[in-house]
């Protein structure tokens, strides 16, 4: 799902993917791949995938800054945790899991199962509302394919920079499109681009390069598209259920997108910031 919606925030108990990583990526020595070679983590990340392969897409992200177990980060919509899970194991550093609909009990529990709830503080936190937090308090914003369906106007960017702190970074990672559609969908996406949250939050990279290029108070670090971007939504597509619902966001109609869409026009855009 592009920009998921409520609706699919259902259990997928009983979708157990066995497929597993092969030839070049079972070679890669990735934190992600490792993760997903133990039996319990992998279903655990196949219940919980709400979009192209999170900690896949945080692994990355954070690839190009330096994270320490003695920071504090705000991952805003994370829902169910994959990139906090990420934040969490690989450096140590304590993650605030804030999302709009994802249910922090849940969470908790899920974090608990893993054995880090005490690094994560689970939270409703709608990103559009004035943060409840300090100003400077944290070391990183980080967001994991969600920051395209709340961040995507002039005021949004402006409005984190305050929470963190001089010398701290904004990295956020989403689905997007490798040019950007206007008025010229192609005639195989129209059926999918008719939702207007779809039009609305799924745009190209150059689109995005020029909302951050007009906020002060930053340096760009990095605006790129993801390397991990089919393999991140291969293993998404593979928790599916396709006997799943085909309204917007539910699984089949992501499955009948992805497939229209056959490697064509999506991407994964990351953007880093350095706040000066
Ligand atoms: C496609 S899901 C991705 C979830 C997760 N980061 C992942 O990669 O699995 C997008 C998430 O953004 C959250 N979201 C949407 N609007 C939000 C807002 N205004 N504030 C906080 N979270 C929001 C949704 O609740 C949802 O959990």
């Amino acid at each position: 799902m592009l920009t998921c919606k409520t609706a699919r925030h259902i259990s997928k108990e009983n979708a157990i993917v066995t497929t597993r990583l092969q030839g070049d990526e079972m070679m890669n020595n990735t934190f992600t791949n490792k993760f997903m070679s133990d039996e319990k983590n992998l279903k655990f990340l196949n219940t919980t995938m709400w979009g192209p392969n999170g900690i896949r897409q945080a692994e990355e992200l954070a690839s190009h800054f330096t994270i320490t177990k003695d920071m504090k980060i705000l991952d805003l919509g994370c829902g169910m945790g994959l990139s906090a899970v990420y934040l969490v194991q690989a450096y140590g550093a304590e993650v605030f899991a804030t999302d709009l609909y994802a249910d922090p009990t849940q969470n908790h529990e899920n974090f608990q199962s893993l054995g880090i709830a005490d690094k994560i503080i689970p939270m409703i936190l709608d990103a559009t509302q004035q943060l409840p937090f300090a100003k400077g308090y944290f070391d990183v914003i980080f967001s994991v394919g969600a920051y395209n369906m709340f961040g995507d106007n002039e005021e949004m960017l402006p409005n984190f920079i305050p929470y963190v702190k001089k010398g701290g970074y904004i990295a956020v990672a989403f689905p997007g499109l490798k040019y950007d559609f206007g008025d010229n969908i192609p005639q195989e996406m129209q059926p999918f681009w008719d939702v207007p949250e779809v039009a609305r939050h799924v745009r190209g990279i150059e689109w995005w390069r020029e909302l951050w290029s007009k906020a002060r108070g930053i340096e760009i670090i990095d605006i790129s598209e993801q390397g991990c971007n089919d393999i991140a939504w291969d293993e998404f597509i593979a928790s599916l259920d396709p006997s799943g619902g085909d309204n917007w966001g539910d699984d089949k109609w992501t499955l009948d997108m992805k497939a229209a869409e056959d490697g064509k026009y999506f991407n994964t855009i990351q953007l880093i910031a350095k706040v000066i």
